[in-house]
């Protein structure tokens, strides 16, 4: 397959396992639900980044490059992620950090620091200028004679969508006959859903994917999306084209923005984990789980037809949030 001429690293375990959750399938009326577990992917407590990664760090090792930079927030798991691949690498990381302030480093955070990170903390910087900040982080670097390599957020270029491309392919093996599911996921940068969208018109033509947004657009959703998918095909040498129209997204789960934990999620989170002892998280997939549980009781979802949940990670948020589901203890002092 052409997908295979393009260079990758191993970082992750991979295939990933297919489980099935039938006690979610109960609860939420769907005969089959079957999870992908992608936060299991190994590399720095795992998750979809890993998967991006691996062709993005390929390219930068190609260039030569010696220190890797990249952009999110505070509890970023793909910040967390490329700190993890550039250290398992040799290399080092610049992690430009924007959003709240924070005053424990937890989560991501720590796992951060554990990998030897460089972190650079933009307090409440708007996207354009965190972005600005790390390609003059860069610029520094290469006045010191350094060769950085820039990773966009969430990792989401034709190089990083190329992982989950790779994706459907493992999983379309994986399902044997049954090829026609409806695929749901997180949606944040959008590299992860383009992936996919391009993996389905190359190995699974008959699967719907469902994105659930979780994060407002500021890149222009799914204009973009299609392009990076587009970019990745052209990288693979693959003929197909993806169109603005083949992306199916929803954005009525975020709530008030990203990163902010909603009630419905939570609550996706709880079910998933006394269900199917499955670890979500407040950002990303109890959003995306929260979409899902409501897809399937409006009927969008078709009951009858086999629905597979990425589970794309991000599990160490889930202790920088504590304070969501503290009240749920079953706590009582004892007094000796
Ligand atoms: C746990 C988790 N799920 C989903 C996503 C969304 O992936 P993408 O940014 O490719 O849309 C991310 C992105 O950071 C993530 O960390």
């Amino acid at each position: 397959m052409p997908i295979s001429n393009v260079p990758r690293i191993r970082l992750g375990y991979f295939p990933t396992p297919l489980d099935e959750a039938p006690r979610l399938a109960a609860e939420t009326g769907l005969k089959r639900l079957l999870v992908k577990r992608d936060d299991q992917t190994g590399l720095g407590l795992g998750g979809n980044k890993v998967r991006k990664l691996e062709f993005l760090m390929a390219e930068a090792e190609r260039q030569g490059c010696d220190v890797i930079l990249t952009v999110g927030g505070p509890q970023s798991n793909h910040a967390r992620l490329t700190a993890a691949a550039a250290r398992l690498r040799g290399l080092d990381s610049v992690l430009y950090l924007g959003g709240p302030r924070f005053d424990r480093f937890d989560g991501n955070l720590l796992l951060d620091i554990l990998f030897g990170a460089e972190i650079r903390f933009l307090p409440n910087a708007t996207v354009a200028q965190m972005q600005k900040a790390m390609e003059d982080g860069a610029e520094a670097l290469r006045a010191e004679g350094r060769k950085p390599f820039v990773v966009p957020f969430g990792g989401s270029t034709p190089h990083g969508a190329l992982g989950y491309t790779a994706a459907v392919q493992e999983l379309a093996e994986q399902l044997g006959d049954d090829k026609n599911p409806q695929i749901v996921v997180a949606v944040g940068s959008g590299g992860t859903l383009a992936g996919l969208m391009l993996g389905v018109k190359l190995f699974m033509p008959g699967a719907r994917v469902i994105g659930i947004t979780v994060a407002s657009s500021n890149r222009g959703f799914p204009i973009d999306c299609s392009e990076v998918a587009n970019g990745a095909a052209q990288l693979a040498g693959e003929k197909v084209t993806v169109e603005p129209d083949d992306f199916e997204i929803y954005k009525e789960y975020l709530g008030e923005r990203y990163g902010v934990p909603t009630q419905a999620g939570n609550e996706a989170i709880c079910l998933a984990a006394r269900t199917e002892v499955m670890v979500l998280d407040p950002v990303y997939t109890g959003k995306a789980m929260a979409g899902l549980i409501d897809l399937a009781g409006k009927g969008v979802l078709d009951k009858d037809r086999t629905t597979v949940f990425f589970h794309t990670g991000g599990c160490p948020a889930l202790f920088a949030n504590e304070e969501c589901f503290r009240k749920l203890a079953k706590y009582k002092e004892v007094i000796f």
